[in-house]
């Protein structure tokens, strides 16, 4: 419920796209830009054609649509890197394609990207026929890399539906798993090197073809499955298998989703050594893909059945492995595992069974529009899903299908609709990521997060791993150009700086922040005494200024240079420095730190404050004491308080006194409370918003306590809910205690009503209720008014936002860095020696 410093919410109650507005950190394109990349490319392979752009900025499933206005088709690594250090000195986002066959949307733009194509870049340089070691451009499609080498008695160590289609570079930039996954193992295995092209058109080349090499870090593995957002693929070395001289089919029917298992383990026991696929598709998947495309030929017509399985052998012997595969199958009969089925050695048949499993997706797109999902579970409660999700969407005219990998442990659950329907959406996500999650599944098993998924990795990645991701996207893309919006989570931007305009230059120097230097370290050393807590100005707590610049410096340099070299951050100090000395210091704080909430003001507020304790942690002195259970109502079924609530009164002054909050409530269980809170904080004219998501789970004796102990999208708070009375579709009174980086214990009570003022007639309840914790409603809570004006139309934010880095005057830093003495100094130093480095 408190404003802090953290990452933003799931986009839970949007439409499937990973954010709503363009980030103003990137530059729009301009004519001198396209000279520039003609200049590079030459004028056919700088596309501008709209129909050639329609389609190169929609995505396979006809769900993403961008709008770039330009398509550049690089040929060679070096015309590559000078187009990356052009995008990159100009902040020019871009997105890499290669066949766009991706299913996250991840290869087309989400607002105005560059689109930067592969497909020219499809040479094989050399393939060696003793160790198999294949080494090509990354724009080779991966069918004509297994033409290639099949001459040779070889095969590529992946093979997926669109073949004919996809690259090696978008293979390994999705670590695509596809259908052989089982037998020649991940892209992490089979990758002996990259060679990739960096943000700024640094070309860093690991493109060894040894299998061996453990000198240090395997820095190749940080692009295998990074969709693009820490570098462009533009060489691949790769280690491919010997062509199985003999190949077999089998297409099984079950009657049951713990036969098709059985049958699973004993085909990994009496086939192990030859066993190269084992894929299943439900009776669902069948009837759509035969329905939907006619030319596709059922193998088992006889047969109806639940489950249909593949099963195939790759070996080395041909009489042998059907001789194996064939009893194989009569024993599985004999002992009722098997309903009935039907094995294939012929090649033909082979295909025309394989193309019924390949092309489930494409009678998915034909028959409408699918929610697409790609999970990694315990294979024993895998397909219970399907069950789930059929059941959920029962009111629905739509089809649900199963299929997947299931030797993998990966299920596809495909949802066929008609049209985008919001209400089935809604109901889908974020229900399917918490089913994933609470059997510590994985939202993406091979498809990648994409833009789909981007604000849901918090399903499965743990906020320290997280944390790193960003990092490693920090260093490695420190303007972000690369893929915006895609695999992390996405920050509100309610700062939209000036990109370097086209004439500053295009070196990596012009895209640094235009202050200078100097400046923004002072800005930051004299900003940092602010910046621990909203609600306790450090000096007032007995610290001085220069005591904790030399904390700074000593103990959190990295944060502190990371935090003045990004601007949003950098924003959020200068506007602290602005509440200085202001008449509702504390107000002020807490509004920039909600306007201008990043994650470098996250790491910077996590060192300072949580890891190092240079600005001291408020200590718990127990203000908001926990209310005893017999205050607490005996009974709340969190299923009926689903939806919309206003705040109509607070009692925190700091948290819950705000005009125009609307929270909407989920509770996909029983004892769960999932609440999505929009804040709207008034600027005078205008208002900002934000918005967390909270996850509560209730305790089982004690039904008016939810504990808030694992947001399943890290946030810099948390706090347990004491509810003190409730009605459904009236009121929740609401008590909550609680813990921030700034302050432990903090607290308050909040008031939800369905109206979006407070009605007359609830107020005497709201007093008793508040009796019951020792307040006076009258006197401790305000009422809020929630109906919202909407933004004024001639609002500037960005503007007004920067009119504010104006009011603070060289001068008045220099002079506020007084107290600072030798400690400012050093700090300087020390931080442009951390810049330097990061650059
Ligand atoms: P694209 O779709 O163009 O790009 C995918 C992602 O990689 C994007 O984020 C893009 O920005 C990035 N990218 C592309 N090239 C580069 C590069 N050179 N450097 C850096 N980033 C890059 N996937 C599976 O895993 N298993 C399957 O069985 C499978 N079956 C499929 C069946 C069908 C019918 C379809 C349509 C798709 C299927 N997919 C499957 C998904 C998809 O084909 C794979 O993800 C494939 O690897 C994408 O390759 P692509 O060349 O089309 O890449
Ligand atoms: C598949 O296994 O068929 C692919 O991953 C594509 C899909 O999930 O639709
Ligand atoms: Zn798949």
């Amino acid at each position: 419920m408190r404003p802090g410093i953290g990452l933003s919410a799931p986009a839970r109650f949007s439409r499937t796209v990973a954010t709503s507005a363009r980030d103003g950190r990137y530059a729009p394109l301009e004519q001198r830009d396209i000279e520039v990349f003609t200049e590079v490319l030459g004028t056919q392979n700088v596309i501008r054609d709209s129909q050639a752009l329609e389609a190169c900025n929609r995505d396979w499933m006809g769900k993403y649509v961008g709008q770039s206005q330009v398509v550049l088709r690089p040929s060679s690594t070096k015309q590559l890197s000078k187009v990356m250090a052009h995008c990159h000195g100009r902040r020019l986002a871009v997105v890499p394609q290669a066949g766009n066959t991706g299913l996250a949307g991840g290869s087309v733009p989400v607002f105005d990207e560059v689109i930067l194509q592969t497909g020219g870049m499809d040479q094989i340089h050399s393939f060696d026929e003793v160790s198999g070691a294949l080494q090509c451009q990354s724009g080779c499609i991966l069918g004509k890399l297994n033409e290639h080498i099949a001459e040779a008695g070889y095969t590529m160590p992946l093979d997926l539906g669109p073949k004919d289609e996809c690259q090696i570079g978008g293979n390994v930039s999705t670590n695509a798993g596809g259908l052989k996954l089982i037998r020649y193992g991940s892209l992490h295995g089979s990758v002996l090197g990259l060679e990739v092209v960096l943000a700024d058109g640094t070309i860093l080349d690991t493109m060894t073809p040894l299998r061996k090499d453990n000198t240090g870090y395997d820095v190749k593995q940080l692009f295998i499955g990074a969709e693009g957002t820490l570098g462009i693929i533009s060489g691949v070395s790769l280690l491919c298998p010997p062509r199985p001289a003999a190949v077999n089919l089998m297409f099984l029917a079950v009657q049951d989703w713990p036969s098709a298992l059985q049958t699973f383990v004993r085909a990994k026991r009496k086939l192990g050594e030859i066993l190269s696929a084992f894929e299943f598709l439900d009776s669902s998947a069948l009837d759509l893909t035969l329905h939907q495309l006619p030319h596709i030929k059922n193998p088992l017509p006889q047969q109806q059945a639940p489950f249909y399985l593949l099963v195939e052998t790759s070996g080395s012997n041909g009489d042998h492995d059907y001789a194996k595969l064939k009893a194989f199958f009569e024993a599985e009969k004999r002992d009722g595992l098997i309903l009935d089925g039907t094995v294939a050695s012929d090649k033909d048949h082979i295909a025309e069974i394989w193309r019924l499993r390949e092309n489930i997706s494409v009678a998915l797109n034909k028959a409408g529009k699918t929610y697409k999902y790609d999970m990694s579970l315990p294979v024993a409660e895998m397909y219970g899903l399907v069950e789930d999700v059929r059941e959920r969407l029962q009111q629905y005219p739509v089809n649900v299908v199963g299929y997947g990998h299931l030797g993998d442990s990966n299920i596809h659950l495909n949802v066929s609709t008609e049209t985008w329907n919001d209400d089935v959406l809604h109901d889908l996500e974020p229900y399917v990521y918490e089913w994933v999650s609470e059997r510590r599944g994985s939202i993406s098993a091979e498809h990648g997060l994409g833009q789909m998924k981007s604000q849901y990795i918090g399903y499965t990645k743990g906020p320290e791993a997280i944390n790193m991701m960003q990092s490693l996207k920090q260093l490695l893309d420190p303007n972000g150009i690369l893929n915006p919006y895609k695999v992390l989570p996405a920050e509100p931007k309610f700062l939209t700086a000036t990109p370097p305009s086209f004439s500053a230059g295009t070196g990596p120097d012009s895209a640094s922040y235009s202050a200078s230097q100097d400046l923004v370290i002072s800005l930051a050393l004299s900003s940092s005494i602010l910046l621990g807590q909203p609600g306790a100005a450090l000096a007032s707590d007995g610290q001085s200024a220069g005591e904790v610049g030399k904390c700074l410096f000593a103990n959190c340099p990295g944060a502190l240079a990371q935090c003045v070299t990004d601007k949003t951050c950098l924003q959020d100090l200068i506007c602290l420095q602005g509440c200085s000395g202001s008449e509702d210091e504390t107000a002020c704080q807490v509004s920039c730190n909600q306007r201008y909430e990043n994650k470098a003001v996250a790491a910077f507020q996590a060192c300072a404050v949580t890891q190092e304790g240079c600005v001291a942690q408020k200590a718990d002195e127990n203000l908001y004491p926990a209310p005893p259970i017999s205050a607490l109502v005996s009974d709340f079924d969190t299923t009926k308080y689903k939806g919309k609530w206003y705040i109509t009164a607070g009692q925190n002054e700091l948290f819950d006194q705000f005009d125009c909050q609307v929270h909407y409530f989920d509770a996909p269980k029983p004892g769960v409370l999932d609440v999505k809170l929009n804040w709207r904080i008034s600027t005078g004219d205008d208002f900002l918003e934000r918005s967390d998501t909270q996850n509560f789970k209730q305790v089982k004796d004690t039904k008016g306590l939810l504990l808030n102990h694992d947001n399943v999208k890290p946030l810099h708070y948390e706090d347990d809910w004491h509810i003190l009375a409730a009605k459904p579709d009236k009121y929740i009174f609401v008590y909550y205690k609680g813990n921030n980086d700034a302050w432990k214990g903090y607290g308050g009570s909040t008031i939800y009503t369905r109206e979006s003022v407070m009605p007359e007639e609830y107020k005497d309840e709201m007093r008793a209720a508040a009796k019951k914790v020792n307040l006076d409603f009258d006197k401790d809570f305000k009422l809020t008014d929630n109906t919202c004006k909407p933004h004024p139309a001639d609002t500037d934010k960005a503007t007004r936002a920067e009119g504010n880095a104006d009011d603070v005057s060289a001068r008045d830093l220099e002079d506020m860095l007084e107290p600072f003495g030798n400690g400012r100094v050093i700090l300087k130093k020390g931080l442009a020696k951390q810049l330097s480095a990061s650059k």
